[in-house]
């Protein structure tokens, strides 16, 4: 498919559903080959990947639990043997945007909440990459998806947030670390943005985002997918260390 992205190769993870499958779509749009990473959503996997091939891109899927080393383990093989089957020997673009939401605050949090929490959003996206980097093109992008939550004070979610704090950590890391081989490294932290994800929360708590946001609304997948089209496309390569909020405006 034609695009900025033309012959590039994308790893989404959580690409099954919500703002995964948009960032899925607008990297597959703009040419690239996307592996569809999912952990237990294989139906809504398909579906993600039957969208791509129906707008013309091209994809395959990828499975594996991110919070468990044999996962990660797995979802390389599996981008190994499909890269292979094509002739490819190395990718491009890593987004690491599987993530788990754990709500409690500091009297409530349960160890296992807090555990969960840490395992998926933190030790998942680190090992990922840790997987991914030697599989990386120079010049390559990798793209973690934080929260507004890892820079404003949430108690009502303060284990989430802690873990999201951590993702803006390691992404500075990996940012300094990896530039030698022209490779970025950035955070897009989301606001409130209509997913599963967000899907318990009740009106009266919705209402207070929408009025803490400057725009007034909550966010679509596509407003996020948006801004790591961006960070992927060639007109991104001078961004690299930065945490950049798509948000609508929250907290302003
Ligand atoms: N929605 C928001 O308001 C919001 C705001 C700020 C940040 N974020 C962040 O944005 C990212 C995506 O959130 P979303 O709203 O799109 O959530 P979502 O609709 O609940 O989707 C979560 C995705 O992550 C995958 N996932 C979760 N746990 C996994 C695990 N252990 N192993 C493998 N995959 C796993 C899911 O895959 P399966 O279903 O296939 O297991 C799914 O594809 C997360 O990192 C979240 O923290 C969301």
């Amino acid at each position: 498919m034609a695009g900025c992205l033309a012959g590039k190769v994308a790893l989404v993870t959580g690409a099954s559903r919500g703002i995964g499958r948009a960032i899925a779509k607008q990297l597959a749009s703009d040419g690239a080959l996307v592996a569809v990473h999912y952990g237990q959503s294989k139906t809504a996997a398909d579906d993600t990947l039957a969208a791509i091939k129906a707008a013309g891109g091209d994809g395959f899927l990828v499975q594996g639990d991110v919070g468990e080393m044999t996962g990660i383990a797995n979802i390389f093989r599996e981008l190994d043997a499909a890269l292979a089957a094509r002739g490819i020997e190395r990718f491009d673009i890593l987004v690491n945007n599987a993530g788990v939401g754990v709500v409690g605050d500091v009297g409530t949090t349960s160890e296992a909440d807090f555990d969960k929490a840490f395992a998926v959003n933190v030790k998942g996206l680190l090992f990922v990459t840790q997987q991914a980097v030697p599989r990386l093109r120079d010049g390559g992008r990798i793209i973690n998806i934080s929260s507004m939550v890892s820079h404003n004070a949430y108690p009502a979610f303060i284990a989430y947030a802690a873990s999201k704090a951590a993702v803006d950590s390691i992404t500075l890391s990996l940012a300094a670390g990896l530039g030698s081989r022209k490779i970025t490294v950035n955070a897009v932290a989301p606001g409130a943005t209509a997913t599963d994800f967000i899907g318990e929360l009740d009106d009266q708590f919705m209402g207070a985002i929408k009025s803490a946001t400057a725009l007034g609304e909550i966010g679509k997948a596509g407003d996020i997918a948006s801004v790591v089209a961006f960070l992927a496309s060639p007109a991104g390569g001078w961004v690299t260390g930065e945490r950049i909020r798509a948000s609508g405006g929250m907290h302003l």
